[in-house]
Order: C-alpha cells, then structure tokens, then sequence
C-alpha cells in the first residue's frame, strides 16, 4: 500500500502561455501514474487558462494561482481576485509563499485575510509558513509558524479546503534542505498546532525547499510529509514527472 500524495509545482515569475502548453504537451507524455496522487500546477496567472484548458479530462492534474487578492473585484490594479482565477480554470490557491511576505512584505494579517478570501471563494486554500535562517538558528522555528499559522486560520473552519506547506526560507531556491528527519519533526508540530486550532489532524502537510528528484523519495517517506511544492525542479518536464511518479509507503506496510 502507498499513502496518496500531493505534488504542487510553483512555476514562480516563468512559463508564458505558450512555454506553459509546451511543457504540458512533453509532460502528459510522461508515464506519471494516476493513482494515489494528485498534481497541482501554480503557473503565474497570465498562464493560468493555457494550463486549465490542457488540463482538461485530467481529474487528477488541477491547477491554481500563486497569489491572489482578498477584494473579490475592484480598483486594484495589477492584482488577481479569487473570483478571477476561479474564472481562468484554478481550483487552488498558494497563500503566504515566503517570497511574498519576504519580498512583496505581506503580512500575518493579508495572509488571514487572502486565506479567508480564497477559502470563501471556493477554492483550497495552501496556506506556506516557514522560518528564515536567523529564526532557526534562534531556535524559534516552531515559534514563528505557530505564529503563522495562528494569524492565517484562527477561526477557519474545520471542514475548510485547507493545504499546508512547510518550507523553511533558508532552502528555497538555495540547493540546501532541512533533513528529512528535522522536516518530519516540524511536521508534527504543525499538525500538533493544527489541531490546537481546531483543524483536522488528517490536514495535509507538505514541505518545500530544494526539492528534486535525488531527494523527494526521502521526504515523502516520512510519515507527517504527505506530498512536495516544488519550484526550481518543476520547471523541466522530465523532472517535475519524476518527482510526481514517487511513491511512498505506508508505515507498517
Ligand atoms: P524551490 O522553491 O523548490 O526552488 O526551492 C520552492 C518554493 O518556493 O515553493
């Protein structure tokens, strides 16, 4: 037996529509077995149809925006609402990437509220938390996503469509990981903190940060890793359909 898994690819500022079809096109050629798992594509919003419309008659392959705004509409230039990425074809969110709030300075409280704003939209909200590199050698990790978590989902309800994504800002596009074993350990704590919120222990829980080929097999073997977000490794077609043909069992097998 295998435990399902959840492979979300985080396309970050790449992959025009056309580049977007094109990888699509090689991917679906790939042998990437349905069972047991579902693939979410995070293309950037311009390529949020493209991907939608190859994706179609694929149940198991959704797509999602990577950031979206809490106003459902208005005069908010630049920005995506939920109600428009629903209307592009996404059935998902990522809410809180550590680029936005380390870069674009997003805070708890427009975390809580893009949470809010996905979760009543209609889509699965997956919310990322995750400490810096300071954080952890503080020894604060646990801390600074109990915070996270506490800002985003106080309040949410226990049957929302809620994800979350553990990924330590210090091995983002850094080639460096925490180790499976240390990942698993924050994983608990999640899930410890989640059900202090009221959430559902079964809420899934996946890491992120320099995940590859060499390296996925290990983490999702671990018992609280119940799937990957990938950005640097999803960008190749051939990568990003090894990743998603991992298989992991369950414990006690
Ligand atoms: P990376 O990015 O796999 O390139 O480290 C992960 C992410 O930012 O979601």
């Amino acid at each position: 037996m295998s435990k399902p898994l959840l492979f979300a690819a985080n396309w970050k500022m790449h992959l025009h529509p056309g580049e977007a079809g094109t990888f699509l096109d090689r991917f679906l050629t790939l042998d990437v077995p349905r069972s047991g798992r579902t693939v979410v594509f995070f293309p950037p919003a311009v390529s949020l149809q493209t991907v939608a419309a190859r994706l179609e008659g694929h149940d198991h392959l959704l797509v999602g925006a990577q950031d979206v705004h809490w106003e459902s509409a208005g005069a908010f230039t630049g920005a995506t609402s939920v109600p428009l990425a629903r209307g592009a074809g996404a059935s998902a969110a990522l809410v809180g990437h550590s680029e936005r709030r380390h870069l674009f300075g997003e805070t708890d409280q427009e975390t809580a509220q893009k949470v809010a704003a996905v979760l009543g939209g209609g889509l699965q909200a997956m919310l990322c938390v995750g400490e810096t590199l300071d954080q952890r050698e503080a020894g604060t990790t646990v801390a600074v996503v109990e915070r996270q978590l506490a800002a985003a989902l106080t309040g949410v309800a226990p049957q929302a469509d809620l994800v979350v994504a553990y990924e330590p800002v210090w091995a983002i596009g850094t080639g460096r990981n925490a180790t499976p074993e240390d990942a698993n350990a924050v994983h608990r704590s999640i899930r410890e903190l989640l059900v202090g919120l009221g959430l559902p222990r079964s809420t899934r829980i996946l890491y992120g940060g320099s995940v590859k080929p060499e390296n996925v097999a290990a983490l999702v073997e671990q018992p609280e890793v119940d799937g990957v977000l990938v950005g640097g490794a999803s960008l190749d077609p051939a990568s990003w359909a090894t990743i998603c043909a991992t298989m992991a069992g369950v414990p006690g097998d």
